[in-house]
């Protein structure tokens, strides 16, 4: 007799992923690690987070530690709903859902659309945990052709016809993980196939205020005159991770089943964390403080990009992202990553192996490199490693 417990069928399409498994050895100080996606940790505002935090317990006291409303705190969604005026779509804060992290808002979109086998078109590859998310509800998933400039619409209405999808999910800035950008064009034919063919889109975008080159490109949600687009975003790049609130942007009619969907899941983001970010993002030059994790960031993968052209041998490539946190690199046809990651962590270096971001097969030849969350030494010490490791290859 079989002894396990009878699990769920939506177990089955579950992978145990590579990325928590290299997580647990990465958190040793010894490790050079690009495989995580941290945000700098001495960018958070520590000392202002505290100071907002005595605020809040000073002045709100007993009601930032009571049961609040689903929709989230009234004040801070009215604060997002200028802060998206200021991205280019125009929203008031009825519009605005917080959730727990913008990874709630990937669940709760999950639920909400996708009963078994289902289809969701992504990019290919994409983010990793919004594959492992759009798996609990047993989807299938059709990759849209992408090419240095992201997924490229024109494929759209042939798979629509052909795959009947509930779902486009697409990251359109500095994506997770390639760090491509979706370029004003493109965003504009999305938004014309969304509305004409009826396709929910949902747009993932914690990277976009992270741009320390080139311009601002509007969200896909700004041409999206049909009400076809859901627009997600998060403190986590921002603020900080740690106090996880997202939220998203939806028409009323989307709106009301999230809420529902919501309610049913954790009655509430934290009060306290919304309090906070509220009196923090109220209190402090949040402009200022952008404008230092840009820079620093900005900085980190000039000097990772450089430091790849003095040390990676021939046949790899690697993409120049204009904001975010990853890089992707591309190694000769026969390289496999996860081997080399196996003999990298042997060397005290990490990174993510192309494979966990793919739906379907593929990866074997790429890397993700996170380049935020390490200092210029340990850039270079953690490029000088892996170079010699691909050369030895
Ligand atoms: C593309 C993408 N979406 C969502 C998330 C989740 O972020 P949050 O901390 O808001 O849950 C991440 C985090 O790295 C991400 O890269």
């Amino acid at each position: 007799m079989d002894s396990s417990p009878a699990f769920a069928n939506r177990m089955r399409q579950m992978r145990p992923s590579t990325i928590r498994e290299i997580l647990k050895v990465t958190v040793q100080p010894n490790i050079i690690s690009f495989a995580g996606g941290l945000p700098a940790p001495e960018l958070f505002p520590v000392a202002e987070v505290q100071a907002a935090a005595n605020q809040v317990l000073r002045t709100a006291g007993a009601s930032a530690l009571q049961y609040s409303q689903s929709e989230g705190l009234r004040p801070l969604r009215e604060w997002i709903a200028a802060e998206m005026q200021d991205r280019g779509v125009k929203t008031a804060a009825d519009d605005v859902l917080i959730a727990t992290g913008s990874q709630q808002i990937l669940d709760l979109v999950g639920k909400l659309f996708l009963n078994r086998d289902d289809v969701v078109l992504t990019e290919n590859p994409t983010y990793l945990a919004a594959i492992q998310s759009f798996q609990t509800m047993e989807a299938r998933f059709v990759p849209v052709p992408t090419d240095s400039e992201g997924l490229i619409p024109e494929a759209l209405p042939d798979l629509i016809r052909q795959h009947k999808p509930k779902l486009l999910y697409t990251i359109p800035n500095f994506q997770n993980p390639t760090g491509v950008t979706l370029p004003e064009r493109r965003r504009v034919a999305l938004a014309e196939i969304a509305a004409r063919h009826g396709l929910t889109v949902m747009e993932d975008d914690p990277y976009g205020k992270l741009r320390y080159r080139g311009t601002n490109i509007p969200p896909v949600k700004h041409w999206d005159e049909a009400g076809r687009v859901l627009y997600a975003s998060t403190f986590s790049k921002t603020i900080a991770p740690g106090l996880r609130t997202g939220w998203v942007v939806a028409p009323p009619e989307v709106f009301s089943r999230l809420l529902i969907l919501k309610q049913a899941s954790d009655l509430h983001t934290s009060s306290f964390d919304q309090h906070v970010e509220y009196t923090y993002l109220t209190t402090n030059d949040q402009a200022g403080h952008l404008g230092k994790i840009r820079q620093a960031y900005g900085e980190r993968f000039e000097y990772m990009d450089r430091m790849l052209r003095e040390m990676m041998p021939a046949g790899y490539t690697w993409t120049k992202p204009e904001g975010g946190m990853f890089l992707w690199i591309t190694g000769p046809a026969g390289l496999d990553s996860l081997e080399l990651l196996q003999r990298a962590i042997a060397h005290d270096v990490a990174f993510v192996p192309g494979r966990d971001f793919f739906p379907g097969e593929g990866g074997r030849n790429h890397m993700r490199l996170n380049f935020s969350n390490s200092t210029p030494d340990r850039i270079r010490e953690g490029v000088r490693r892996l170079s010699e490791l691909c050369r030895a290859g």
